[in-house]
């Protein structure tokens, strides 16, 4: 029998009798692999790499067992690959194949933060699940998604990859986003293994520069920047990336207190844990390790099961033990967690990635989830009521995001083919829009071209128009990893060609596509509407025009703060109090006397020159609907720790339009061992309404979800009273109160 039949013929054989006696018999599959292998084929299984090398010598790893995993290779290959590793190694262990499938593979979702922004843990669920099929259709069997950095800083790229700023917000659509990866059975196939990343508090780096340190305090940690990974923990994520960033002083990928404590003892995980990108190696450029012998002490040690990319593993391993410096049950262990997911993804019984009759890929079902979730991922953040456009009128199309194939796609999309890109522009094109007549000048060539020599063009077709949208925002490549930006208004002369157009006299509409909340203030007086866009992916265009022209009604609602100055970063909703908060009068810097003598009595906590509020606030978003809330009940005023409050509030749409709302529910826990934030958001609820109708929106709310990390650092639910909002957002809403008793 050849090699490596004899491993898939042994996994048949014990996942048929695991399905009678559940994860025992995983175990012994795993322990009597374990028990064959050398340590060098122990260490070929922490160890992944990318194809930087010839195609034979990677075989040859492979052969000789020295590789458990490849990342981005061409999917075209992965058979070829995984035949070597089957049949020509001694083990015949199969390879897990890992690429980024962040948001959608060829089908392309909107980002991250877009898909936040639908507040739809269920279309979350189904647009991610699409991903999983069309990638697991390719022979990938593992992506390095969904990223749960809690992002506060718009200057930081990877804000896009992000759920926003809210731990609730992100621990719900992370859990979607590991259900939609995983579904029900990891062997299935449409099922790839979920990665989440980065752990943790990558998104807190300092000054929104990529890679910066991090300085996080353990109590703070717990209570915002770790809920995320553990609910997704809870919920089966197959494996965990480790971060850049340094916290503390201590970089992720050599953390034992997370990867060990935290992960492995108090949370049970049971998958693997693999670095980022040679974040293993920086811990040299960090000053934490000495050289690449330290890195892979330092990092085995602290629990690190998989190392990508850098291969200190496979060079140091070896040594490291001979010299008693790693412990052979530290490599044991790491090489279970290894094989049991490749074991759970069905690896062992079916290697190969089968040739598939239809594929799945741009199939009418996938264009019509993505155009869905791009259609519940804008948010309407202005209307003078120009919008939705009336299909009878001239329409005038301007600015360098109307086609912008490539950048439409967003950041993190290296799968996606611009030429199945639906742009604006194409839209208008396609046979449920050519009726409308439209007049197209992109005014500038790109969002950052500087060059005005279009402009009066521009002007001239504005003003043959009924109604302009001008589609401005950032190129694709402005946002995402390694890419921060220390200004982030519009960039190059987008706001100048606003202005220009809006100087024809005829109304504008300003549609954003961009990878970030950008500061667009000062453009909002040439605006009479705003639709503003995370890059929205392969059917945006679609999308877009269907919000437009009232086809279907915007229920977005903002994942993060927009501030109105880069200044004010950063600013999130749920804040602590500061001894002085912010009152509804501030003084304007102009009304401040000459030589007025220097004072702080009366002052509170804000800015000079921008106030305390943000532009947009969390949760923010309009409809061309309109809704009235009324009639905030509570099951209870007095309840205990163990008890569930039930929360109801009657919802109008009072428009003529049916609609949907999003229903936000907040707390506020008024006295705590610590200082509590000013809100928090505890749930949500998308509500369709007809026009006219009213409906009652019930909240179940567990007293326990209002536990947290006190002064004695234990998490629980301390007594006392809270407010409570009902709220289209979380600056307004019905408020109410209630005492947990002691
Ligand atoms: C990124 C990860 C990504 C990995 C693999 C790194 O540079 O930080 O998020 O999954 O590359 O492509």
């Amino acid at each position: 029998m050849k090699k490596g039949l004899f491993v898939i013929c042994m996994a048949a054989l014990f996942a048929t009798s695991c399905t009678q006696t559940g994860k025992t018999e995983e175990d012994r599959f795993i322990e009597d692999l374990l028990s064959q292998m050398t340590l060098e084929e122990k260490i070929g299984q922490m160890n992944q790499i990318h194809f930087d090398k010839s195609l034979d010598s990677i075989k040859a790893q492979v052969r000789n067992g020295e590789l458990g995993s490849m990342l981005n290779i061409d999917p075209k290959l992965i058979n070829e690959i995984q035949k070597t590793a089957v049949e020509e190694s001694r083990l015949g262990i199969p390879l897990i194949i890992g690429r980024d499938i962040v948001h959608g593979y060829k089908t392309v979702l909107p980002i991250p933060l877009g898909m936040a922004a639908s507040f739809d843990p269920q279309l979350v669920e189904k647009g991610t699940h699409m991903a999983a099929t069309e990638a697991r259709e390719q022979g990938i069997t593992w992506t390095f998604a969904p990223m749960l950095d809690i992002s506060r800083d718009a200057r930081w790229g990877r804000i896009a990859e992000s759920l926003g700023e809210d731990p609730y917000l992100t621990s719900e659509l992370g859990v979607a986003m590991v259900r939609g990866f995983q579904g029900d059975n990891l062997s299935d196939n449409d099922a790839i293994a979920a990665c989440v990343k980065h752990f943790v508090g990558y998104g807190a780096s300092e000054g929104g520069q990529d890679y910066n340190s991090t300085n996080i305090p353990e109590r703070l940690l717990r209570n915002v920047y770790l809920p995320p990974f553990q609910k997704t923990v809870e919920a089966g994520a197959a494996t965990l990336m480790t971060s850049f960033n340094d916290n503390d002083g201590v970089p992720a990928s050599g953390n034992d207190f997370l990867l060990r404590t935290v992960l492995r003892d108090e949370w049970g995980f049971d998958g693997f844990v693999v670095s980022d990108w040679c974040s293993m190696v920086e811990m040299i450029n960090h000053g934490f390790a000495a050289d690449r012998k330290d890195v892979a002490r330092l990092s085995a040690n602290a629990g690190l099961d998989m190392e990508m990319v850098s291969q200190t593993y496979v060079d140091y391993l070896p040594e490291l033990i001979a010299e008693n410096k790693v412990s052979i049950d530290v490599i044991d262990n790491a090489v279970r967690n290894i094989l049991r997911i490749k074991y759970r993804l069905g690896l062992f019984e079916n290697p190969y990635v089968d040739e598939v009759e239809t594929s799945t890929i741009y199939s009418d079902e996938h264009l019509q989830t993505a155009r869905q979730a791009a259609t519940e991922s804008a948010i309407l953040l202005k209307n003078n009521g120009v919008l939705p456009l009336k299909e009878n009128k001239t329409v005038a199309i301007i600015g360098p995001m109307a086609h912008a194939p490539y950048d439409q796609l967003g950041t993190w999309s290296f799968d996606g083919d611009k030429n199945h890109t639906v742009t604006p522009l194409k839209a208008l094109q396609s046979d449920e829009y050519k009726h409308i007549k439209y007049y197209y000048e992109a005014g500038l060539g790109h969002s950052r071209d500087e060059s005005t020599r279009n402009f009066e063009r521009a002007k001239s077709i504005a003003r043959q128009a009924d109604v302009v949208v001008v589609f401005v925002g950032e190129e694709a490549i402005l946002s995402g990893e390694a890419h921060s930006l220390s200004d982030i208004n519009l960039i190059g002369k987008q706001s100048d060609l606003l202005k220009a157009i809006k100087s024809t006299g005829k109304p504008v509409v300003m549609v954003v596509m961009a990878g970030r909340p950008l500061t667009i203030e000062r453009d909002l007086p040439y605006a009479d509407a705003v639709l503003y866009n995370f890059h929205p992916g392969t059917m945006g265009g679609l999308a877009i025009m269907d919000l437009l022209y009232g086809k279907a009604n915007p229920s977005g609602k903002l994942p993060v703060t927009f501030v109105r100055e880069v200044g004010q970063i950063p600013m999130y909703y749920n804040h602590n109090n500061t001894g002085r908060p912010a009152q509804d009068w501030i003084t304007p810097i102009n009304d401040i006397p000459l030589e007025a003598p220097q004072t702080s009595l009366g002052n509170t906590s804000f800015y000079l020159d921008s106030g305390k509020d943000p532009l947009f606030a969390f949760g923010y978003g309009l409809s061309y609907s309109t809704f009235e809330y009324s009639d905030l009940n509570l099951s209870s005023n007095e309840v205990n720790a163990n008890d569930t409050l039930t929360v109801t509030a009657t919802i109008k749409n009072t428009s003529d339009i049916d609609g949907t709302e999003v229903v936000q529910l907040y707390v506020r826990d008024l006295v705590g061992s610590i200082t509590r934030p000013v809100k928090e958001l505890k749930g949500f609820q998308r509500l369709a309404l007809k026009a006219g109708e009213a409906q009652t929106v019930s909240f179940k709310l567990p007293i326990s979800e209002l536990a947290f990390y006190g002064k004695d650092l234990i998490k629980k639910v301390e007594a006392g009273q809270f407010d409570i909002w009902v709220a289209p957002n979380s600056t307004e809403g019905l408020k109410g109160s209630f005492t947990v008793k002691e």
